[in-house]
């Protein structure tokens, strides 16, 4: 099928590389003319692993190319995806400036011999696919003086769910895919043009095997309405998750538990499930802070007041201060201390440093008078662009960032820091003082003994001795 895919980044692009390597041709386009030349050299713009190979196979098999012509890319198209960014307004509400830049080419463009199924995965408000076919009927009005016969385009809402660092594993082998549309014709172009996925009856790129060989993949056909709603619940959801895993971490500190150990032992009940249980210094990227705020606002805008929802987003808030709260009180006053932020992007495995937790860190440390030292192993070029004037000094390696440090901050839990390479490190530090918001080191190892070490919901010592526990109890624990 011909498809094309507005907005390369990191959901177009993967979009657009996957389709193509289940057999699809596909046009992708970009205003950014870097991004686009970038593409068409076979360099993926972004860090997501596999993606740069699929990427390659797709040009060298001549199934994928990048243009910055939208009338170029229409041609042919039969499914065409809007999935360009929808940022937060100064309101908080969705920007969505570039989607209606879409739909108007699109209304442009579009020729009634040849109707398109146009799909918006971008994540919007709900109502957003009808604005968006005003939006197409307007730009076709201007330009024929009537409304495009019916059938001629239909607006289906398809929202995605990959998560960055996994998104093409992610979006090879979707959990669900769900399509909102109430014209029968174009949710079988969808059906059709999923049909590789769906039954995964592709050729696995070499090592991105399905966790569930031969699963069919479940299909929601729902109200459009519902759709754009479902993925604003879905990360609503996770993000409550994190948030009470983070509200149970503070109740652990103040009794003396461990979080590391209630939460894990909490989810492996069924109805609960482990994951999205990790305490820390909370969430952050480019969706679930966007994607909360917008719920809540749609939810107010309703008369409704979504207590929930703006609890998760307080607790959130709360977590990202604490880091300079705590090294504040153990150096008196960060003026002039030098912090070392191990960790810049918003979690491990992207290169994203959208709404960072760290990034919030970083600011709070540059407010208070601290010299901060940051080291990323991928994302220092993106946080550079993103924000060149950002007084921080970048580091060469992890090791060199804590050359005298007065103080560590574990910002996002790359594997690379590791307990080991803490320990090495300490020397380093003009003060080995620690604070690991991703509870990603020991502080009981070997040569971290001597650190003065805060993580999240442990403030108790890990294994309290226990004297009536029998032989097998402690061996068990370990
Ligand atoms: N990033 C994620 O993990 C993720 C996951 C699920 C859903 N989403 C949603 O998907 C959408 C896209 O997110 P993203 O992270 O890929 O954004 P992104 O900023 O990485 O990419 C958007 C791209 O759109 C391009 N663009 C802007 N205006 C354009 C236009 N008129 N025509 C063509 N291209 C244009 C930009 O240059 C950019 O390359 C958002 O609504 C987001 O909320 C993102």
């Amino acid at each position: 099928m011909n498809v094309a895919v507005f907005g390369a980044g990191y959901v177009g692009l993967v979009t657009g590389a996957v389709l193509a390597e289940v057999g699809h041709r596909v046009a992708l386009v970009d205003t950014d003319p870097e991004k686009v030349s970038r593409i068409a050299a076979g360099h993926s713009p972004i860090y997501e692993p596999g993606l740069e190979s699929m990427l390659q196979r797709g040009l060298a098999g001549q199934r994928l190319w990048a243009t910055l012509w939208p009338a170029a890319a229409l041609l042919a198209a039969e499914v065409v995806f809007i999935a360009v960014g929808t940022p937060p307004s100064a309101g908080g509400a969705p920007d969505l400036t570039a989607v209606r830049a879409v739909a108007r080419a699109l209304g442009t463009h579009l020729s009634p011999e040849h109707p398109m199924v146009i799909v918006n995965k971008a994540t919007v408000p709900i109502g957003t696919f009808r604005t968006v076919a005003e939006w197409i009927n307007e730009a076709y009005y201007e330009r024929h003086h009537q409304l495009p016969p019916t059938g001629v385009f239909a607006v289906v809402s398809n929202p995605e769910f990959l998560r960055e660092g996994q998104a093409v594993a992610d979006s090879l082998y979707p959990d669900r895919i769900v399509l909102g549309s109430g014209d029968g014709w174009a949710v079988e172009r969808m059906l059709a043009l999923y049909e590789p996925l769906i039954h995964r009856t592709f050729s696995p790129p070499a090592g991105l095997l399905a966790a569930t060989p031969g699963a069919t993949v479940p299909v929601r056909v729902v109200n459009p309405l519902s759709s754009e709603l479902i993925k604003y619940a879905a990360n609503a959801f996770l993000s409550v998750k994190i948030s009470f895993a983070n509200e149970i971490a503070q109740i652990c500190e103040r009794v003396g538990a461990d979080v590391r150990e209630v939460m894990p032992a909490m989810g492996l009940d069924p109805r609960i499930g482990g994951r999205f249980l990790e305490a820390g210094i909370g969430w952050g990227g480019s969706c679930f802070g966007k994607d909360l705020n917008a719920l809540i606002a749609t939810a107010r805008g309703q008369g409704y007041a979504p207590a929930i929802l703006e609890a998760a987003r307080e607790v959130n808030a709360r977590q990202r201060h604490l880091a300079a709260e705590w090294l504040s009180a153990q150096l008196g006053s960060l003026a002039g201390r030098r912090v070392a932020v191990w960790g810049l992007a918003f979690k491990p495995g992207t290169d994203d440093v959208r709404d960072a937790p760290a990034l919030a860190i970083v600011r709070d440390l540059l407010r208070l008078g601290a010299e901060v030292v940051g080291y990323d192993p991928v994302a220092m070029p993106a946080l550079r662009r993103a924000w060149p004037d950002l007084p921080i000094r970048y580091a060469s390696a992890a090791l060199a960032a804590l050359d005298g440090a007065d103080a560590l901050v574990i910002a996002t839990e790359w594997p690379e820091f590791s307990t080991a390479l803490l320990a090495q490190g300490v020397a380093r530090m003009a003060q080995p003082v620690v604070f690991d918001g991703r509870n990603a080191v020991n502080p009981q190892a070997q040569g971290l003994q001597g650190a003065v070490y805060r993580g999240i919901g442990r403030a108790a010592p890990a294994r309290p001795s226990c004297q009536w526990a029998p032989e097998w109890a402690e061996e068990a624990t370990l």
